[in-house]
């Protein structure tokens, strides 16, 4: 007897993934996560270097973002400052950044970006608490990110099935993962 497989059907949702592994990888090297896991002000640091690329893209990407994908645009940035807050810092929200997205694809294969990098970040939270105790993880480890928004984004991306607009969410992805990839190299 031969056994039947069907085929996995490619989406927006499995192209993503497999088409920006690389792009993934670049970004977590740059961002160099042991350094940042020192201490407890380094853990700020890290913070604060998020806040100046999330506070600045995610209104530019946000923007740009077809109607139907509006309901996943969850803003976590008042997680982000209050977790700020409570390590003692107070920072200035920077002028929102330029993106130029050619395509609402492209925006949604941004907004892929964002939202995903939530899953590493629920990790991160884990590693940071195990290491520096009781540090402030509402941004990292958002459960309404986790349970609802980014389940649901997946489930829009699967959607999209038509691998003619397959290219232009992977250029929005990438772009938005170069940027995070630069800011952290700087
Ligand atoms: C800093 C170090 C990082 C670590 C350790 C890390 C780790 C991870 C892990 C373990 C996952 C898979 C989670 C799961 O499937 O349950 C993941 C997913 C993801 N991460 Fe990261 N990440 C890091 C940085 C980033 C950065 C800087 C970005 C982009 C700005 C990013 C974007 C994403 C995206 C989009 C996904 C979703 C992939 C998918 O399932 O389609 N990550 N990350």
């Amino acid at each position: 007897m031969t056994t039947q497989t069907t085929p996995e059907t490619i989406t927006l949702r499995t192209h993503l993934k497999d088409a920006t592994r690389g792009a993934h990888q670049q970004a977590e090297e740059a961002v160099g996560l042991n350094r940042w896991l020192e201490t407890r002000e380094t853990y700020a640091d890290y913070l604060e270097k998020l806040w100046q690329w999330h506070a600045a893209y995610e209104p530019a990407i946000v923007i740009q973002l077809p109607e139907a994908a509006k309901s996943f645009a969850i803003d976590r940035l008042p997680q982000l400052k209050a977790d700020l807050a409570a390590l003692g810092r107070n920072v200035p929200t920077p002028p929102k950044a330029s993106v130029k997205l050619a395509s609402p694809e492209a925006a949604v294969g941004a907004w892929y970006v964002v939202l995903g990098s939530s899953m590493g970040g629920a990790i991160i939270a884990k590693t940071a608490q195990k290491k520096l105790g009781d540090v402030p993880t509402a941004f990292l480890a958002d459960p309404t990110v986790m349970r609802q928004a980014w389940p649901g984004f997946v489930g829009y991306l699967s959607t999209f099935v038509d691998p003619s607009k397959f290219a232009s969410g992977e250029e929005g992805a990438n772009t938005i993962f170069k940027s995070m990839q630069d800011h952290f190299s700087k």
